[in-house]
């Protein structure tokens, strides 16, 4: 075991995401399997600024891997931000005897990670967003589930469009990040799919359009990722240029919600018993990652340099699976 290392804390940062509560149960499980106590922190890098403390044992987590949302509740902390808020944040942990941190969240919460190693904190990152969208690692949790709820709205709004005969067009969540719009329109046979990492092109959603009329399809949907385009903007021009009835339909947080979906719960627990393995090994520093099929770990300087990229060769499969 690492030299000191006795007291961990847990924290859960920025958007919330499907699995959440999994990491945080393994990661107090594990914790008491190599003989550390735990500490859960409340609202992310704030209540470590506060001292927003609660000392977690086995019993506490019961039953969390079926729950969504996090039980440690989450925030945006401004004066973490700041140097002198950082330093507030590394004076709470010395002072309640916290030797080592595990940070559940995406890229943001890495960032803020990084800056507490600089100051000397014994930290290691799990990847937690339902964007995917962290570099060095194919999953981050939450992601399987989120997908999965947005593609049975899809489902279900394209039984209506069908009857109506009209065009959908869906937005899901993605501010930066197209990986789900990219996956639940393959899935569900979308029309076109707009992300942020891609220019739009218009002519191509209303070929589409025009070319599926032509092919007998009296239907058509449409998903656009948040941060692609103006799903508002996106119905209007496909009504005006090809006379089709569009409808919007704004999925939003529903995506967030819910019970975590088996390979959330999976790897949230995988994901919790690393990070805390790690702290007891003695490495700090690191994100954990799993490329599908193993888990490593990789620095967290090297995680945050760049956003995961788009499979945009998987955009082109759409065109293949058109009706012809
Ligand atoms: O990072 C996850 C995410 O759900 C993004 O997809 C989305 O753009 C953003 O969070 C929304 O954040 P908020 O809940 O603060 O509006």
């Amino acid at each position: 075991m690492a030299d000191n290392m006795n007291r961990i804390a847990v924290l859960t940062s920025g958007g919330d995401a499907p699995g959440m509560n999994a990491a945080i149960r393994a990661v107090v499980r594990a914790s008491a399997y190599y003989g550390m106590e735990c500490v859960g922190v409340r609202r992310g890098y704030q209540g470590l600024i506060t001292g927003d403390f609660r000392p977690l044992n086995s019993l506490d987590v019961s039953a969390m891997s079926s729950r969504g949302g996090t039980m440690l509740y989450t925030a945006r902390c401004n004066e973490f931000l700041t140097e002198a808020g950082r330093q507030r944040a590394m004076d709470t942990m010395k002072y309640n005897g916290i030797d080592g941190l595990v940070a559940i969240g995406g890229d943001g919460t890495f960032r803020g990670c990084l800056e507490l190693k600089k100051l000397g904190c014994k930290v290691v990152g799990i990847p937690a967003t339902i964007d995917n969208d962290i570099s060095y690692t194919d999953y981050t949790i939450g992601f399987d589930t989120a997908c999965n709820v947005a593609i049975e709205c899809v489902d279900k709004i394209r039984d209506t469009m069908q009857s109506h005969e009209r065009c959908s067009v869906v937005e899901v969540m993605g501010r930066t990040s197209g990986h789900i719009a990219l996956n639940v329109g393959i899935a569900a046979g979308a029309t076109a799919i707009l992300v942020p990492e891609k220019e739009v092109d218009f002519d191509e959603i209303i070929n589409n359009i025009k070319d599926g009329r032509l092919h007998g399809r009296t239907n058509f949907n449409i998903i656009v990722a948040e941060g692609a385009a103006s799903s508002q903007e996106v119905a209007s021009r496909i009504e005006q240029e090809t006379g089709v009835e569009a409808r919007v339909t704004v999925l939003g947080h529903v995506q967030r919600g819910g019970s975590p979906l088996l390979r959330d719960r999976i790897i949230a627990s995988e994901m919790g018993v690393r990070a805390v393995k790690l702290l007891h090994d003695g490495v700090y520093g690191h994100v954990i990652c799993f490329d599908g099929r193993e888990y490593t770990d990789v620095e967290l300087d090297e995680s945050i340099l760049q956003r995961r990229f788009l499979d945009e060769q998987a955009l082109a499969i759409l065109d293949v699976l058109k009706p012809r």
